[in-house]
């Protein structure tokens, strides 16, 4: 029997989550989610009862399930926490004594649970990356009958939104457009052959490609931070070569190419969970189905976009 393959988009998560990082969208210094996030998260998590089996959908390295913790501690409440994600995910440290059990390679349209398993299901930016209704039918399916949960879902609203467009646009610049990682691949390679000063040649009039687009976008504030963090890299790869020889900087080149195509993957990802306000409806009308009092709820913070908060049964 042949095996599933593992999606692309799959393996750019699992290289982000082996990088140790806390969230998918951190705040300052790869900071939990904070502020209207976390107040919301709280508003739901102390209604449940102190005994409950909680499900955490695309987990990824468990960000709602410590935030789930810390309201557990705070209300000496005694919760088993379970987060499942299809990429390779890792228990962060603070998670790694509690009760909380995470597994990887799990799709969320396939859940290894019975019927019924948990009082609470709950996603933080997660169940929105799986095929409408079926993410959502495999959600209710292994919610106990009355059972809560809380989704807080992408907004292409929202100012995450505009980040993903954005970053996009300037890894196409930087592949597609100027082809900066090949044509420094090209320019190291040749070093050493009589090509070297038309490759140089073709590095340099694409690198002030890139500062010219840059001094413009810069007028107009527009981000940029992808293309100038790149640009740095590759005059840091360059300046290997002289330090380390060829070969590393070769191999830093591919690296940096593969960790942009990586990202890419991710960002395309995300641009697909985004939900308008058509989709999100559906969404609602379907859970309504499994409690007709199912709520939904724009959320903001400072006056941008953060999410659209989904939830039901939300009584003690
Ligand atoms: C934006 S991240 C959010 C992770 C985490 N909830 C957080 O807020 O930090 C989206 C996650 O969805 C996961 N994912 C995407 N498709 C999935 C699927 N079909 N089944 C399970 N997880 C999936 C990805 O691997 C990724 O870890």
């Amino acid at each position: 029997m042949s095996e599933t393959p593992i999606p692309a988009s799959s393996q750019a998560w699992s290289q982000y989550w082996s990088a140790g990082r806390l969230s998918s969208c951190p705040g300052p210094d790869d900071s939990n989610y904070q502020g209207e996030m976390a107040a919301c998260w709280h508003d739901f998590f102390k209604l449940r009862p102190v005994r409950s089996r909680v499900l955490d959908i695309a987990c990824g390295n468990g960000a709602l399930l410590l935030l789930v913790r810390q309201f557990a501690e705070q209300q000496q409440a005694q919760w088993l926490l379970h987060g499942v994600d299809r990429a390779a995910v890792q228990v962060i440290a603070q998670l790694r004594d509690a009760d909380a059990r995470m597994l990887s390679g799990i799709d969320m349209h396939e859940l290894p649970y019975a019927n019924g398993s948990f009082d609470v299901v709950c996603s933080q930016y997660g169940i929105e990356y799986g095929r409408f209704p079926d993410n959502l039918h495999e959600a209710m399916r292994v919610l106990k009958s009355g059972g809560s949960f809380q989704f807080i879902v992408h907004d292409a609203d929202s100012t995450i939104a505009q980040r993903v467009q954005l970053q996009l646009q300037q890894i196409d610049l930087l592949q597609m457009q100027w082809q900066l990682f090949d044509k420094l691949h090209n320019m190291l390679e040749t070093e050493l052959t009589k090509d070297f000063s038309r490759m140089k040649q073709r590095f340099d009039e694409a690198a002030g490609a890139a500062f010219n687009y840059m001094r413009d976008a810069q007028r107009q504030a527009q981000d940029i931070s992808l293309i100038e963090q790149t640009l740095q890299q590759l005059g840091g790869i360059w300046q290997l070569r002289g330090q380390h020889g060829l070969e590393s900087s070769l191999t830093a080149c591919t690296q940096a190419q593969l960790a942009t195509q990586s990202l890419a993957r991710r960002l395309l990802d995300q641009q697909q969970a985004m939900l308008d306000r058509q989709q999100v409806d559906d969404w609602l009308q379907f859970l309504r189905s499994y409690d007709a009092a199912s709520t939904l709820q724009a959320l903001h913070s400072g006056g941008h976009a953060l999410g659209w908060v989904l939830r039901g049964n939300d009584r003690i």
